[in-house]
């Protein structure tokens, strides 16, 4: 049986795995270098990571999706997301994002945004699920290959569907998990 997972923030030590995952990802991933800057010298960057708890007390718990987000004043940027092949379609993206929304929420951000690839048809069906809207297209934003960016947008971060409410938020610990 898998084992469940949970999502909790990452340290300086999750480095080496965020950059696997980032690597297995993406056709232009972030670097080590970059990764580092954003973890160790961005004062507004936040990872979260999905790790996947075993069954049994004894294991390992590996890492298997991470988010990158940045909080800016009244917005929250959502900047990298992804999660490992053999453990998509369980909603940890989603889960991911909607922690990440929490804690824009609890630094007093209003609105959310991102880019994502106008090709990248899963990113943009998960995050219309969670209510965000295109907003407008930057011709030629990524390379490798070059490719327009869809800017998106959730203003204001709670919204009538409650799109937060679909999961439940341990505060104490930092976790979010599916409702039953
Ligand atoms: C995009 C990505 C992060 C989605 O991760 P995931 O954990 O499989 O997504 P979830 O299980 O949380 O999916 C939530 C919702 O997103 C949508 N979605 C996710 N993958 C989808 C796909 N392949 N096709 C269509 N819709 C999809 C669905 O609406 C889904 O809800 P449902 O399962 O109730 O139908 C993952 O495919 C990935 O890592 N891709 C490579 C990296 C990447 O593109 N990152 C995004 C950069 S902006």
């Amino acid at each position: 049986m898998m084992g469940e997972w949970i999502i909790e923030p990452a340290t300086v030590e999750s480095l080496p795995d965020i950059l696997h995952i980032e690597e297995a990802c993406f056709s232009a991933p972030w670097t080590r270098k970059m990764l580092e800057a954003e973890l160790s010298g961005n004062p507004f960057a936040h990872f979260l990571l999905a790790k996947l708890v075993p069954p049994s007390d004894v294991g390992s718990i590996s890492i298997v999706g991470y988010l990158c987000f940045w909080v800016v004043f009244e917005e929250v940027r959502l900047m990298n997301l992804a999660v490992i092949e053999s453990m998509r379609h369980k909603g940890i993206a989603k889960a991911l994002v909607l922690q990440a929304l929490e804690a824009g929420l609890t630094q007093a951000a209003m609105c959310a945004v991102l880019e994502v690839r106008a090709s990248n048809h899963a990113a943009h069906a998960l995050y219309r699920s969670l209510g965000f809207r295109d907003v407008t297209t930057r011709p030629m934003y990524y390379t490798n290959p070059i490719e327009d960016a869809l800017l998106m947008e959730l203003d204001p971060i709670v919204s009538e569907s409650g799109p937060l409410r679909t999961h439940e938020v341990d505060r104490e610990g930092g976790r979010i998990r599916p409702l039953q």
